[in-house]
């Protein structure tokens, strides 16, 4: 029998009634979800671009969630459930690595045609975004003036800029773990971007010459060289879809456009442990 055969009300027994109970829009919201996507161009194409930008918006919320709890992980020596949470991160990186594949089905012309609705909006001001470079050690303070006309994201960022980064714990646990940590590295001003320093630098080479006696710090320092090359990846197809959709012109953020984007590719979130692999 074709299983779609069976209309009548009693549907493999899946529940049909939810007037007095939680359904699975309730549980997700999806009411405000569905109802958040409001194209202000006559295209077409306007949906699929809201709707990468809001996806990726969520994504980073996930991110965000878990490179906190990855933080204290690291500070309380929790690392295993602090690994699986790294992984989770890279994976979902890798995700929105391929999520440009969609986004890059979008013409010039037809981008064109949204371009002059979007004003001065761009994911320049993504405060998800800046959270997620400043939880990783990227912190730019000049960056929060875009941020205050919503004093709550400003908030987060404030709290997020003064906080020690993912890697400022996990040099930390260098120096708990009984390597020789300089003081400085150790009480550095937490508002600055990570830099590289020569005791870190020789405590992580330590770990990858003796893997066997540091088994943690080494898992805990591939996981995330493999979170970082992940979001390179990201920012690489990012800065290539761009380029393929609006060339080298300028962006709606008021940034040179592709220009600044690859400049952005030089950032390096954890510089020690990619100097290291020189020494191996
Ligand atoms: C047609 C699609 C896109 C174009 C043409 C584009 C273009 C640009 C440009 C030119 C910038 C530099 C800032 C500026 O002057 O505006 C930028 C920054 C940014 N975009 Fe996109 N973008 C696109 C899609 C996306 C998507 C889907 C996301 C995902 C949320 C995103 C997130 C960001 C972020 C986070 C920045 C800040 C990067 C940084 O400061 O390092 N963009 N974008």
């Amino acid at each position: 029998m074709n299983p779609n055969d069976k209309q009548d009300a009693d549907w493999h027994g899946a529940r049909m009634d939810f007037k007095e109970s939680m359904s699975y829009g309730d549980y997700l919201g999806l009411d405000q979800i569905l109802t958040a996507q409001h194209p202000l161009s006559p295209n077409h194409n306007e949906m699929l671009f809201i709707v990468q930008h809001q996806t990726t918006e969520l994504w980073m919320k996930l991110m965000l969630h878990e490179l906190q709890a990855v933080r204290t992980g690291i500070r309380e020596g929790e690392l295993p459930p602090a690994f699986k949470m790294l992984a989770r991160v890279a994976r979902i990186m890798d995700q929105l690595v391929h999520a440009w594949d969609v986004l890059a089905t979008m013409t010039p012309p037809e981008y064109s045609a949204i371009r002059p609705y979007l004003g001065a909006s761009s994911g320049f001001q993504s405060f998800q975004y800046r959270e997620l470079e400043f939880i990783l050690g990227n912190k730019n303070r000049a960056l929060l003036a875009v941020h205050e006309k919503t004093p709550a994201a400003h908030a987060a960022l404030e709290r997020e800029l003064h906080a020690p980064s993912v890697y400022d714990e996990a040099v930390m646990l260098l120096a708990r773990s009984g390597f020789d940590i300089n003081p400085e590295r150790l009480n550095a001003d937490w508002t600055q971007p990570t830099r590289s320093d020569e005791s870190v630098k020789a405590a992580w080479l330590a770990v990858y010459q003796d893997p066997e006696h540091h088994w943690a710090l080494y898992e805990l320092a591939e996981k995330l060289v493999d979170m970082e090359t992940s979001f390179r990846f990201w920012r690489f197809r990012h800065v290539t879809t761009v380029e393929r959709i609006i060339g080298f012109k300028t962006g709606t953020g008021g940034t040179a456009g592709v220009s600044y984007l690859r400049k952005m590719l030089d950032v390096v979130l954890f510089p020690e442990l990619f100097a290291l692999r020189t020494a191996l």
